[in-house]
């Protein structure tokens, strides 16, 4: 700023910063205060993942995100993670459902932030990083690969499988066809924990607002800020998407469509708990590294129960603006589509099998406007 400018700053300061200052902070009140600080600090601490003996080792990591981008992994040679997770679109494919193989009956959901998720798939069909990591391997309608083709892929590679020996600690001739893919897993898990989003706007004002920086907090949209205060307000938003995630990681039932297809129905976490309880990857099982045991007790106490049809994984809303279309199924293409369904909810349709504390909120267009301000920005 030249001094002209500065100068005529210095007075807008005088002039309007004391009305602004006052505004910011009475905006708040001390609860909702309380309630906006629990959405941060970002990010949260990264502890290791005591399942996967290769979480945080640098070398898997750099094999991991190799493998990340390899298409050789699937049985055509021609489909990689990234072709879906695509890392230039924060890791999803911009479609409602792939059909890169046959037609995905689920939204590819974004990959950042996921070392503080306990469950995987929108139906929590996993219960670590890394056996998600394997499913898209074996998926008949993804890379459909094979214990033999794998093998195949050792054979011809021998920097990796040297890697891979030296890693693990291993040889690979004499693992089964399963630890291999755990093996595979493990690695492309190590990378994907390390894909974090960095500070937004939202996070910005939180630091603002804690330290009671008025210019820090004036430099928030005040359309955002009243749709923050409805989100954790009218809207109970932060009832399901709390905490630094802006998710509390578990299952709800919003009312969107579980038909795929006329008669084909998606049973949501109904299906992912029969699929976690029989899978071999689970943590219950052989593969989990953790030596103490704490990570298996989430687990253990999975039971199905009928609620658990139609409930689906709470998303994060972390960097929402760059992963549409949204739902299970992509069904809903913009953010503003996301507040309208909310909005329009037919609670006796929906209370009939769904969550009680969701209601029609019934939003002026001014409100949801706000509303979408706010998604923009986390
Ligand atoms: C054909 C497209 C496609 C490919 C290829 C693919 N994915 Fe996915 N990914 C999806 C879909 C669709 C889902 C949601 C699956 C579900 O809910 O069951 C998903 C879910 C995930 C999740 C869970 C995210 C969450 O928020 O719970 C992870 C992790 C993941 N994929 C990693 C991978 C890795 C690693 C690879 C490569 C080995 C891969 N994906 C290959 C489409 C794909
Ligand atoms: C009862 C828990 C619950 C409440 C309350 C709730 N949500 Fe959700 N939200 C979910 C679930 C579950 C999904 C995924 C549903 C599906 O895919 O079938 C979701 C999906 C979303 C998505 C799509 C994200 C994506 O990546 O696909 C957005 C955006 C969203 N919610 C915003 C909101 C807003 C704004 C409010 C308040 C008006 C709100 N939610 C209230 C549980 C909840």
């Amino acid at each position: 700023m030249n001094t002209l400018a500065l100068r005529l700053f210095a007075i807008w300061l005088v002039v309007f910063g004391s009305v602004g200052i006052s505004l910011a902070s009475e905006f708040f009140s001390e609860a909702e205060k309380t309630i906006i600080q629990s959405f941060g600090p970002w990010p949260p601490p990264l502890i290791a993942d005591p399942s996967n003996s290769v979480s945080q080792n640098s070398e898997a990591i750099s094999l991991g995100k190799k493998l990340f981008s390899e298409r050789r992994l699937s049985l055509g040679r021609d489909l990689a993670c990234s072709d879906c997770h695509a890392p230039d679109q924060f890791f999803t494919d911009g479609t409602a459902l792939n059909s890169a193989h046959g037609r995905a009956t689920r939204n590819t959901p974004g990959l950042l932030n996921l070392r503080w998720s306990s469950w995987f798939g929108w139906g929590g069909a996993a219960d670590s990083l890394w056996a998600q990591s394997i499913r898209p391997l074996l998926s008949k309608e993804e890379m459909k690969f094979t214990g033999k083709k794998l093998r195949e892929l050792f054979s011809e590679d021998i920097a990796l499988t040297q890697k891979v020996q030296e890693l693990f600690e291993i040889s690979v001739v004499d693992q089964s066809d399963e630890a291999l893919f755990v093996i595979v897993g493990k690695l492309l898990a190590a990378y994907e924990e390390t894909l974090i989003s960095g500070l937004s706007e939202f996070d910005r004002f939180n630091v603002a607002l804690s330290a009671s920086d008025n210019i820090g907090i004036e430099s928030y949209l005040a359309t955002a800020k009243r749709g923050l205060k409805i989100f954790i307000g009218k809207g109970r938003c932060n009832l399901c998407h709390f905490g630094p995630t802006f998710t509390n990681g578990e299952f709800g039932d919003i009312g969107v469509t579980q038909f795929i297809t006329k008669g084909r129905i998606d049973k949501g976490r109904y299906q992912g708990i029969k699929a976690l309880q029989s899978s071999p990857f689970n943590l219950l099982g052989e593969y989990n590294d953790d030596q103490q045991g704490t990570s298996r007790v989430r687990t253990e106490h999975v039971t199905l129960q009928h609620r658990n049809w139609g409930e689906f994984k709470i998303p994060s809303l972390r960097n929402a603006v760059k992963t549409a279309p949204y739902m299970h199924n992509g069904s809903i293409e913009t953010l503003a589509g996301v507040v309208e369904f909310y909005s329009n909810l037919d609670e006796e349709r929906l209370h009939i099998r769904g969550e009680k504390i969701l209601r029609t909120l019934n939003l002026t267009p001014q409100e949801k406007k706000d509303l979408v301000a706010f998604l923009r920005t986390l």
